[in-house]
């Protein structure tokens, strides 16, 4: 029998959802990559507040906000489908709730990219948000990717991977992903902003990125994505 909950962490652009895609695919297993929650809360901020940087009215909005993440309903290159739908501020009356918004596409853009780690450092999201992905992941059969899968949203993961690889390795294979987009963007703005959000993600004082002790660690710097797959596969053989 494989792990039934499969845990990947690793920093930005460390291959984690295509690592985590491919092997959910594999395994027929449910892929989650977690990312997308804290890209969705931030998305609707800027887009219903006109900013990402006010932990009370982010908070709000997060309590607010009903995120659902399907298999691909689409089949233009994305990994899932990312659903939102956000009751407007202030609305208590049990009226027509909102029509769900399909913001795939729309949270992978800079602005978010810019302002993520910010909102993943606000506590009560945190909290509003992993006690989300919890309740998805212990249904089992899943693969969960993000960065604190195995250290807080499901410590009783039954495999816990990390991967890692240098800043430049990741930046270049972001870098390809948004060319393959068909989209432009200079290199070293890709770098500079990873290199931000490795800051940011790694210093904040609740969940930091930081590997499980019980976490096997995969350094990918000189691994092609195969490889990585093969290596990962044979942890889930062994069990
Ligand atoms: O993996 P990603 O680039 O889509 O993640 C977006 C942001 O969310 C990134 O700043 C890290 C944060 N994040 C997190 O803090 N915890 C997770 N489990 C997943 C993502």
């Amino acid at each position: 029998m494989p792990p039934s909950l499969i845990a990947i962490d690793g920093p930005v652009a460390s291959g984690k959802s295509s690592i985590g895609k491919r092997l959910a695919d594999k395994l027929g297993y449910l892929f989650f990559d977690t990312g997308v929650m804290y890209r969705a809360v931030t998305y609707l901020a800027l887009r219903q507040l006109d900013r990402a940087d006010d932990p009370r009215a982010v908070t709000a909005l997060a309590r607010r906000v009903r995120i659902d993440v399907l298999a691909p309903t689409v089949a233009d290159g994305r990994d899932c489908t990312v659903l939102a739908q956000a009751a407007p501020a202030g609305d208590t009356a049990a009226g027509a709730a909102p029509a769900a918004e399909d913001i795939t596409w729309a949270i992978r853009g800079r602005e978010v990219e810019a302002s993520v780690s910010l909102v993943a450092a606000i506590s009560a999201v945190r909290q509003i948000l992993t006690e989300q992905m919890r309740r998805v992941g212990l249904r089992g059969r899943v693969v969960m990717v993000g960065r604190d899968v195995g250290t807080v949203i499901l410590p009783e993961a039954d495999l816990k991977v990390f991967l890692t690889a240098s800043v430049e390795t990741r930046a270049r294979r972001r870098y390809e992903e948004v060319l393959a987009r068909g989209e432009t963007r200079p290199f070293a703005d890709i770098l500079d902003n990873l290199r931000e959000r490795d800051r940011i993600d790694s210093s904040r004082a609740i969940a930091p990125l930081r590997s499980a002790g019980d976490a096997v660690t995969l350094d990918t710097t000189d691994m092609t994505i195969d490889d990585v797959i093969a290596a990962v596969e044979a942890l889930v053989v062994a069990g």
